[in-house]
């Protein structure tokens, strides 16, 4: 089978597709025959050496789908032919985070999902909504199920709240389609005019050029007559601060990404003066994805694919991210689909 694998040092021109046994199931595992996998610009920090201190070689990615192909001794979870998608922590099931539970993360301390066949746990996937594609289903284990945890687990965002999501990426636009969903009402900030005129036909309540709008954090709180009360904060360094702005007093802001850049400085009243919640967050647990994915499915929500890639252009693909050409998702499909 081919998997794609960063080789000798971390850097996308230095990924190989590489020949590897087909794996066989142990006891308590299964082996899952990938259909389509999902770029996060996790996996664009990883594969450049940005994200952590993984171990060369790794089979990057975290978000994929497939069905099982052979299951081992003892395997009653799951079966031959059941459509599953791989979890992102492999040891988080249910309850709150804790160390242990966020030790084991595909593409990065476990190898990722860009192998053709893949070898896990049984209690390491979970089936995904008959409504859905696999290519759909792709992008769901980190980006959407860290839009549902933000805006429900963290937040508990009601209908009329006000949220507010930065950019056109993958988590950005399942946060704007979820928080729809809630009944909220949704600001959606972008570079791209033409991405906002997207996003308004997806149910966004005011769009904002945050390229033309310097000052978007006092623009969207002025929106929301005075103050957001939900932000999916995804930029990271050059966005905090006017999150801030944005934040109703009492609101919450909700601590996920680091596009622009990962430290800055912030004057703390600005945090205490506005009783603000700032929640620092990382995906989700299986249950958690569990709970999404039947939202969606008796919702008939779908994922929003930006465009499908092969197998082979996987590097074309995280340049493509690189350049945030996208919106919502870029999935790769794998040759046997
Ligand atoms: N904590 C977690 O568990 C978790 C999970 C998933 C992702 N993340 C993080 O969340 C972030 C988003 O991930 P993603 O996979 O959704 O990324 P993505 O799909 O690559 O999102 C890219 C988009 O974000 C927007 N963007 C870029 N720089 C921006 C800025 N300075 N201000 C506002 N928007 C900006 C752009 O939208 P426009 O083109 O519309 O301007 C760009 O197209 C990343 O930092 C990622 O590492 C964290």
């Amino acid at each position: 089978m081919k998997a794609w694998q960063v080789s000798r040092e971390w850097s996308i021109d230095a990924m190989e597709l590489v020949e590897q046994p087909e794996p066989t199931p142990g006891s308590g595992q299964i082996v899952v025959r990938m259909r389509a996998a999902s770029v996060n610009y996790r996996d664009l920090l990883t594969v450049e050496g940005k994200g952590g201190s993984y171990r060369l070689p790794l089979i990057p990615f975290s978000d994929g789908a497939g069905e099982i192909a052979a299951v081992g001794e003892g395997v009653t979870r799951v079966s031959i032919g059941d459509r599953v998608c791989p979890m992102f922590f492999q040891s988080w099931f249910d309850g709150r985070p804790s160390a242990s539970s966020r030790r084991l993360a595909l593409g990065g301390t476990r190898p990722g999902v860009l192998q053709e066949m893949m070898v896990l746990d049984a209690e390491g996937v979970s089936r995904i909504p008959s409504t859905l594609t696999f290519e759909e289903a792709a992008t769901l284990p980190c980006a959407a199920l860290t839009a549902w945890r933000a805006l429900f687990e963290e937040a508990h965002i009601r209908p009329g709240d006000t949220v507010l999501v930065q950019g056109t990426g993958g988590v950005s636009i399942f946060a704007l389609q979820l928080a729809k969903l809630a009944g909220a009402a949704v600001i959606v900030t972008s570079s791209s005019d033409d991405k906002l005129e997207r996003a308004k036909a997806l149910g966004a309540d005011h769009t904002i050029n945050y390229r033309s709008v310097a000052d978007w954090g006092k623009a969207a709180a002025h929106w929301a007559g005075g103050g957001v009360d939900h932000i999916v904060e995804v930029g990271g360094k050059d966005t905090l601060q006017q999150s801030i702005e944005a934040a109703r007093v009492g609101g919450t802001i909700l601590m996920i990404g680091v596009l622009s850049g990962f430290a800055q400085q912030i004057a703390i009243p600005s945090l205490f003066g506005k009783n603000l919640h700032v929640i620092g967050l990382s995906v989700g647990s299986r249950i958690m994805f569990e709970q999404m994915a039947s939202a969606m499915e008796r919702n008939h929500m779908k994922p929003v694919v930006d465009r499908i890639v092969a197998f082979d252009a996987v590097p074309e693909a995280l340049k493509l991210m690189q350049k945030g050409g996208h919106f919502g998702k870029i999935v790769v499909r794998f040759p046997s689909s």
